[in-house]
């Protein structure tokens, strides 16, 4: 039996992937880009500076801006972004959610969060759900962001659980890539396209049932 889920926050927990998505895309339009939905999966989960870069480089002129100027850029992003989230409240928690994290209480499961967001503690606050976690991993507990396994393997050894009893929750490539390398099993949340690799698949959160998920971590690890 898994000792511990460790849940992604954005676009796991709450839609706020569509939130950065569209302070992305703001911020894209204002340097004469335009970037879309397939191209912002890369962006999910991922530390901000490094999304600002994936956007730079679509344009070769903008290479050669200076560290202050990404800042300003990245700043003015997160400061779009929080006028995004500013109204964030227990409804914006996505189906399935609330019920797996009661599950996981019932049954003795440690709960953690592992995120790449430097907002993330405000927001599972906004969200009401701050009492659930055991443990908190975001942008300023890693040296190394996803797709590195630091997010999640720093999660389980303050829990004190080994990476195998572990399962991780994740929307993004890059944050499927982390599980597994962490060796955990990785349950992905979202298309089956971008997120394949992942040990187990479902298309939304409503589909995120305790059982479902325990029968194939055990399947998997017989
Ligand atoms: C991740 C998101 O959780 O956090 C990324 O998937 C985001 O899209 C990253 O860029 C960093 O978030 P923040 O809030 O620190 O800018
Ligand atoms: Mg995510």
């Amino acid at each position: 039996f898994p000792k511990a889920f460790i849940f992604d926050l954005d676009g796991v927990i709450t839609d706020t992937a569509e939130f950065h998505y569209l302070a992305w895309k703001k911020l894209a339009k204002e340097l004469g880009l335009s970037i879309d939905r397939q191209f912002n999966e890369q962006l999910k989960g991922i530390s901000r500076m490094e999304s600002l870069e994936k956007i730079l480089a679509l344009d070769p002129s903008l290479s050669a801006m200076s560290n202050e100027e990404k800042e300003r850029l990245a700043t003015e992003k997160n400061e779009y972004y929080l006028t995004l989230i500013d109204q964030l409240q227990p409804d914006a928690i996505l189906p399935g959610i609330e019920q797996l994290l009661k599950k996981c209480v019932e049954q003795k499961v440690k709960i953690a969060l592992g995120s790449a967001s430097k907002n993330a503690q405000t927001i599972v606050e906004k969200l009401g759900l701050i009492e659930y976690f055991d443990y908190i991993v975001d942008a300023g507990k890693v040296e190394k962001g996803k797709p590195d396994p630091e997010t999640f393997t720093t999660a389980a050894d303050y829990l004190g659980v080994p990476y195998s009893d572990c399962i991780g929750l994740e929307d993004a490539v890059a944050g499927v890539e982390a599980v597994n390398s962490a060796q955990m099993f990785s349950v992905g949340v979202g298309s089956f396209e971008h997120l394949h690799h992942a040990d187990y698949v479902v298309e939304d959160t409503s589909e995120l049932i305790f059982e479902d998920i325990i029968k194939q971590y055990q399947k998997q690890r017989e």
